[in-house]
């Protein structure tokens, strides 16, 4: 890439734990692109609801009071040394607490309050500016930027995604089944789909994929042909 070579949007949306956001962060790293997990900011948020007793242990949320709070709740990203990104709540780094299984079960109810959703999407507006960004999420392609010129979204069986999940949790220490994992992918999925407001869809100009059969080097490999090929597309136009 060249100091000519047009700067997009990169939209990359689909199921928790499909490995978009693997798919998100690598590409991201090896174009050179700033990388913003969406995900990490509605389960930041549910952090903050658990943490001030305006979210119970089983999801239940008290809207007002946590809607009050929307102005106390700031979120921001640090990139360290590695390359990789971890989310700070209010200055306090919480990218490890933030990936627990007592957040999964209670960010879906709070990513489908109307108002958490217009105050993250617009903050997500204003990184995405000027451009040069991978994002990762939901609603990316459909409603935070559905002007992105490559949106991709997807898909993977739910035993996939769970196994994957599961895997993950494992590594870092945590003590889980299988059963409760897939149980909350499943449960997710439902919530995720089924909301009112930006519920998951894929965007009618999405490049869809079924990455459960496809390793990490396939993965990338597909992906950077089609970054290449959407910046080829506009430097012709
Ligand atoms: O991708 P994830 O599992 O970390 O997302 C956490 C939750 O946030 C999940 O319930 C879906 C929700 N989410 C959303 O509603 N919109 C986004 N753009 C990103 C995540």
């Amino acid at each position: 890439m060249t100091q000519d070579t047009p700067k997009i949007v990169v939209a990359i949306d689909g199921f928790s734990s499909s490995g978009k956001s693997t798919m998100a962060r690598r590409l991201a790293s090896q174009i050179g692109y700033r990388y913003i997990d969406s995900g990490a900011m509605y389960r930041a948020v549910a952090l903050y609801g658990l943490e001030h007793g305006m979210v119970s242990a089983d999801g239940t949320v008290d809207e007002p009071a946590l809607i009050a709070a929307l102005p106390d709740i700031n979120i921001d990203f640090i990139p360290l040394a590695d390359g990789s990104q971890h989310t700070m709540l209010n200055g306090v780094d919480v990218e490890h607490e933030i990936r627990q299984l007592r957040v999964s079960n209670v960010v879906s109810p709070v990513a489908a309050i109307p108002a958490v959703r217009h105050i993250l999407v617009e903050k997500q507006q204003r990184m995405g500016h000027d451009k040069g960004i991978v994002m990762d999420g939901r609603d990316i392609g459909t409603t935070v930027f559905p002007d992105a010129e490559l949106k991709i979204y997807v898909d993977a069986s739910a035993q996939t995604r769970a196994q994957r999940r599961f895997k993950e949790l494992v590594e870092k220490g945590s003590a889980v089944t299988f059963e409760e994992v897939l149980a909350n992918v499943m449960h997710r999925d439902m919530i995720d789909r089924s909301r009112a407001e930006s519920p998951l869809r894929r965007a009618d100009d999405a490049i869809a994929i079924d990455n459960s059969a496809m390793s990490l080097d396939e993965q990338d490999e597909w992906l950077f042909r089609e970054f290449q090929r959407t910046i080829k597309n506009i430097m012709s136009e």
